[in-house]
């Protein structure tokens, strides 16, 4: 018998393939499936700051939608009534869950600033949650603000929350940085325990007959994890934080690769929408069967065996892939398929 279990923001998982951030544990008998068909862990959908701030003060970013002033720019924010769950629901969610269930419950908080609504972080704790998932997406538009500024924003947003909180805590990385290894490595200092490979971005799409913008969501593709495969190894040798994949695992193969390029844990949505709750079986089962056949004895023998040059080589090699890649002509292969 292989062992699969696995250390995710020191939390025992008994392996690496979790439920991600999503609606799908919304309801206490989905998420009871989720368990009962073998997810290791369940993340729940994000809180907003915006839903926060609004209960606690009426206002989002200061500004009050009721304010003449303000009405316009804040039109297109849900009204308390279109959220899932209100920050007081999603309290009594936590409680619920844990009660019923015995897997991690891994809550979400998403927001942009370091300001009094982060205190909802020690209630999320007090309610049970096993531990809390950062989200820190923000579109940031204004020509003065630098990448720096903002990345010390998220890292001064990690530090006051590892004051306040004794459970784990973890970032969604941004897909889009200069310097992914940097801020890695800040946010490990400034007391993440783990870190999320990648956020993924929802953009509205244009619609072109009433030329307007139209709210979309797409699952994902295998080609999303081309990314986060190429980041694993890299961060795995500059921080000390648990690192897990989000975005583009759908088959069994994927996820072995997500092992091998160093993961801690594996996050799926898309899949289990696409497939349902008992794909978490196939995932772990395929798993157990590759390492038997590779002659490995646990997921930690096999994690992050791909592994990586030592970072002033990683650059050099990184670029002469590109290099030989686009000197291959235009035999190019279609996208990978997994399935
Ligand atoms: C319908 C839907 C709702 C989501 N809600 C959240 C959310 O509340 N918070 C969050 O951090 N990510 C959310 N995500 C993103 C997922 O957690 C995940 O990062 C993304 O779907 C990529 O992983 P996948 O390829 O396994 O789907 C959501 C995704 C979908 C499809």
């Amino acid at each position: 018998m292989v062992d699969l279990t696995t250390t995710y923001l020191t939390l025992r998982l008994r392996h690496p393939f979790m439920n991600g951030a999503s609606p799908l544990a919304d309801h206490l008998d989905r998420a009871r499936r989720l368990e009962d068909a073998g997810a290791s862990a369940i993340v729940l959908r994000s809180l907003f700051e915006e839903q926060i701030t609004m209960a606690r003060t009426g206002r989002i970013g200061h500004m009050d939608p009721a304010d003449p002033e303000f009405a316009r720019r804040l039109e297109a924010f849900p009204t308390a009534d279109r959220y899932a769950f209100g920050p007081e629901d999603y309290l009594e969610h936590v409680r619920r869950l844990k009660t019923a269930l015995g897997v991690p419950i891994i809550a979400s908080l998403n927001g942009m600033t370091t300001e009094s609504w982060l205190s909802f972080a020690r209630q999320i704790e007090q309610a049970g949650a096993d531990a809390l998932e950062l989200n820190l997406y923000q579109l940031v538009a204004d020509p003065a603000r630098s990448s720096l500024s903002i990345e010390s924003g998220i890292r001064d947003v990690v530090g006051t929350l590892r004051r306040t909180l004794r459970m784990p805590l973890a970032v969604k990385l941004p897909v889009f940085l200069t310097a992914p290894a940097h801020f890695a490595r800040e946010l490990d200092r400034a007391g993440a325990d783990g870190l999320i490979l990648f956020n993924r971005v929802y953009h509205p799409v244009i619609d072109i007959e009433t030329s307007t913008l139209q709210p979309h969501v797409e699952l994902s593709s295998a080609t999303e994890l081309l990314t986060r495969l190429a980041w694993l190894p890299i961060l795995r040798r500059l921080v000390n934080t648990s690192l897990a994949v989000s975005g583009g695992v759908d088959a069994p193969e994927d996820g072995i690769r997500a092992i091998l390029a160093g993961a801690d844990a594996v996050q799926m949505v898309s899949a289990i929408v696409r497939r349902g709750e008992g794909h978490f079986g196939v995932m772990r089962d395929a798993l157990a069967d590759w390492l038997d056949r590779k002659g490995f004895r646990s997921v930690a023998e096999a994690r992050g065996t791909i592994g990586t040059p030592a970072v002033d080589a990683v650059e050099l090699v990184e670029r002469a892939g590109y290099l030989n890649t686009l000197q291959s002509g235009l035999n190019v292969k279609p996208p990978i398929q997994t399935r």
